[in-house]
């Protein structure tokens, strides 16, 4: 009667879906509960690679119920896409995949709302586009929020978006300040037509999946919460306002799933071996040192290119001071280091320890964006290992210089490791713990 989580513990794209798929076949379910298709996740089963950006990562997995919670905003055509790729690919999910009644609905209005609102240079969040938090936003608003569920009542529905979308028209001119050309207004009736022509697509997956997490708890069944984006983007605990919008937080999965946080028995932080971000906001430990320097260096090796929108990712050292912070924050037990074989090769590498502020050094981590942009890191400098470590499967397979790093860090943050990845692929995996 217990479920774990898996959770990301920097500004993302930690590679979680691989530990995800790792996991998941312990497991009986896996869960998303925040974010929507601006997550990214790649997952690599023998040579084949598959792009996920809504759908949890455990959905490869054929004895897993995968479930999008209430707390998933979800832009049906993506979703659908996303079946439809896999279903391409020999997957049945006709009984394996649940999709919340009560997840709110991304209409194209609010990807126009996102586009509009970041082309305003000076408050640009640097967002995928994705109409994430234009719809997170109206959920919480609750005027123009609109369930999964209202789908399957057609006349409510038509009513709805009747009275939605010419407001919606005339928001949108007002973002575009007077510039009409930059905007493309909506007709509610094609708008109805076009979702409720997704409904019948979507029915066979709709279900009360508060329901069925707790029935499947009760049953004994194992659960696996898959958070999207990383804890560095929690819209309360990150460094906001260059956050995303939802509860990435393992905190999120009691309001964006509804299964009460008292059975979530253990929390896995994920984190790179070193630190990327895409999007504005403070980094204090990036690397902006030229074409031949260590951060390009480490973008070519990491292929560090956004999933979701190929924007380059901004590359940097490890920060133990932002890690500590966010693993006590979301309660993990242990961590796991991924790509490590990206730092092969480099003569030295560097973990930020402490920050100077102010003039004062600190090692309490202020995740106001204005704050943190004033913090400069300070690090400590260790040997570099040339091998190359893509084929290691255990611990006593790395180099000294490898293993020194990873215990420097599992000491920094004062957790131990259980996985160290050493490459995309499931096979290159060293495993130190269950
Ligand atoms: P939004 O979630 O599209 O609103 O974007 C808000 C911020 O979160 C931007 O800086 C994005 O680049 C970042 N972001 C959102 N999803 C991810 C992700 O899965 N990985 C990394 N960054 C993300």
């Amino acid at each position: 009667m217990t479920a774990t989580c898996v959770v990301g513990l920097q500004w993302g794209d930690e590679a979680k879906g691989k530990i995800v798929d790792l996991l998941s076949e312990q497991f009986d379910y896996v869960v998303r509960y925040n974010g929507g298709a601006n997550a990214g996740h790649t997952v690599v089963v023998g040579g084949r690679t598959f792009k996920l950006s809504l759908l949890p990562s455990g959905v490869i997995r054929p004895n897993v119920t995968s479930v999008i919670g209430n707390g998933v905003v979800v832009y049906p055509p993506r979703f659908l896409e996303e079946v439809e790729q896999l279903q391409q690919h020999g997957f049945d999910l006709s009984r394996t995949l649940a999709l919340s009644d009560h997840a709110h609905l991304i209409f194209p209005y609010h990807i126009e709302e996102d586009r509009l609102a970041e082309s305003n240079g000076d408050s640009s969040i640097g967002t995928t586009g994705r109409g994430i938090g234009p719809c997170y936003q109206d959920k919480v608003g609750r005027r123009c929020g609109i369930r999964i569920g209202e789908l399957f009542h057609p006349e409510h529905f038509r009513e709805r978006l009747a009275r939605i979308v010419p407001f919606k028209n005339r928001l949108l001119a007002a973002i575009a300040n007077g510039h009409v050309e930059r905007v493309r207004p909506f007709d509610a009736e094609a708008l109805a037509q076009e979702y409720l022509g997704y409904a019948e697509r979507l029915r066979p997956y709709v279900r009360d999946t508060c329901r069925l997490l707790q029935e499947a708890i009760r049953n004994g069944k194992r659960i696996l919460f898959e958070a999207a984006q990383g804890s560095l983007l929690d819209v309360d605990h990150g460094t906001y306002p260059y956050v995303t919008s939802s509860s990435s937080l393992p905190a999120g999965i009691w309001s964006g799933a509804g299964l009460p946080a008292r059975y979530i028995t253990r929390i896995i932080g994920v984190v790179k071996a070193y630190t990327t971000r895409v999007g504005q906001g403070p980094f204090p430990t990036e690397l902006n040192d030229g074409p031949d320097g260590y951060g390009e260096r480490i973008r070519r090796a990491g292929k560090e290119y956004g999933t979701v929108t190929g924007r380059p990712r901004r590359c940097g050292w490890f920060d133990a001071v932002a890690v500590r912070y966010t693993a006590a924050l979301a309660g993990a037990d242990e961590i796991t280091i991924m790509l490590l074989d990206v730092l092969s090769g480099l003569p030295e590498v560097k973990i930020c320890v402490e920050y100077e502020c102010d003039g004062e050094r600190t090692t309490h981590f202020p995740s106001d964006a204005y704050e943190l942009q004033r913090c400069r890191p300070i690090y400590e400098t260790l040997p570099g290992w040339d091998a190359n470590i893509s084929s290691a499967h255990r611990l006593a397979d790395l180099p000294t210089a490898a293993r020194r790093y990873v215990d420097r860090i599992s000491e920094l943050i004062g957790l131990p490791v259980s996985i160290i990845s050493v490459g995309p692929d499931r096979e290159q995996t060293i495993r130190l713990g269950s």
